[in-house]
């Protein structure tokens, strides 16, 4: 007798507003606009692709040397290069659309203004299904001060961006704070469907023999697997606070393994980052174990993992 088919796993993600077919997306600024994988992923796995940071004007970001790396991890400073929001959906966001994948579209500011511009811009951009606000950039009106490190800062630009898109608003927190929750509750209570944490944390590594920063910048942000368990334990943190908000998780996944423990801390969908840089295909081999680990466990969906960490 032949064996029973294993029952399907139902891989729909629902983060509030915003359906996805997939638990697994690419982590901004790590994925290029997609093209730049072309042939190595496949599109039609992905939840959606957060396109690399975008900004008003074209940026050229920061000298080089912007990347370098560290034990289980790197540091970049690539200082928000882009080509700008008009460039984006002119050029770069049609063959997206044609792989009929989901855009998430990563806006970054110096002011409340230009946030809000780029969501007004964004907001009938075709295929892009919702927005993701990097808080971690400097506000120019507040000294240089990054958005993300105060919560009335937070709630500022949160609220702008709400007011200038009906598209579901995910805001990426930054983990170089003391109380994440505070921030996480600032973004929510403003109008954040969704949170996404953590972006990088800011490290320096200095070459001993020019006794130079390896950096031009000096400082930089730090990814990779070394900082997975700083981001389990903030998105766990926000789990407890915030039960009811859907979380995108991410810092150091590599595996489906790696994923299974975000979700477990609370995390409804993960995104790969640094990952993909050293596996091109990382997402899809995520979620291949995150299936391989449900079916393991004979789960329905794999929402039922979302939060089940045992204490
Ligand atoms: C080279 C590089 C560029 C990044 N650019 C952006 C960006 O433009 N906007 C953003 O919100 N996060 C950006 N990030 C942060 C990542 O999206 C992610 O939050 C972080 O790297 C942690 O995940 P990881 O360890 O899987 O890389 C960047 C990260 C790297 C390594």
């Amino acid at each position: 007798m032949s064996e029973a088919a294993p029952a399907p796993l139902d891989l729909r993600t629902v983060l509030g507003p915003l359906e996805l077919r997939s638990p697994v997306v690419t982590a901004s600024g790590t994925f290029g606009y997609g093209i730049e994988y072309d042939g190595l992923v496949d599109f039609s796995r992905l939840g959606a692709v957060v396109v690399k940071g975008l900004t008003l004007e074209p940026r050229e970001g920061s000298p080089p040397p912007r990347i370098c790396e560290t034990p289980s991890g790197m540091l970049n400073s690539i200082g928000l290069e882009n080509p700008g929001v008009e460039v984006f959906i002119a050029e770069k966001l049609p063959w997206l659309v044609e792989r009929d994948v989901p855009v998430i579209a990563n806006l970054n500011g110096g002011t409340v203004e230009e946030y809000a511009q780029l969501a007004r811009r964004l907001g009938d951009a075709p295929g892009v299904v919702a927005v993701e606000a990097n808080i971690s950039c400097p506000n120019v009106d507040h000294g240089g001060m990054e958005f993300g490190k105060d919560p009335a800062q937070t709630a500022r630009v949160v609220g702008a961006v709400r007011e200038a898109t009906e598209l579901p608003l995910i805001v990426k927190l930054s983990p170089n704070v003391t109380d994440i929750v505070a921030i996480a509750r600032a973004a929510v209570e403003s109008g954040a469907n969704v949170l996404s944490l953590i972006n990088t944390l800011l490290g320096m590594s200095i070459d001993i023999f020019s006794r130079r920063p390896r950096l031009a910048r000096g400082k930089g942000g730090l990814s990779g697997p070394a900082i997975k368990p700083v981001a389990i334990r903030m998105v766990w943190e926000v789990r407890r606070a915030l039960p009811e908000v859907p979380l995108i998780g991410m810092g150091g996944i590599l595996t489906g393994a790696d994923a299974v423990e975000f979700m477990l801390a609370g995390a409804s969908a993960v995104a790969v980052g640094t990952g993909s840089f050293v596996t091109p295909s990382a997402a899809n081999q995520v979620l291949d174990g995150l299936i391989e680990y449900g079916r393991h466990l004979k789960l329905r969906s794999l929402a039922e993992l979302v939060g089940g960490v045992i204490l």
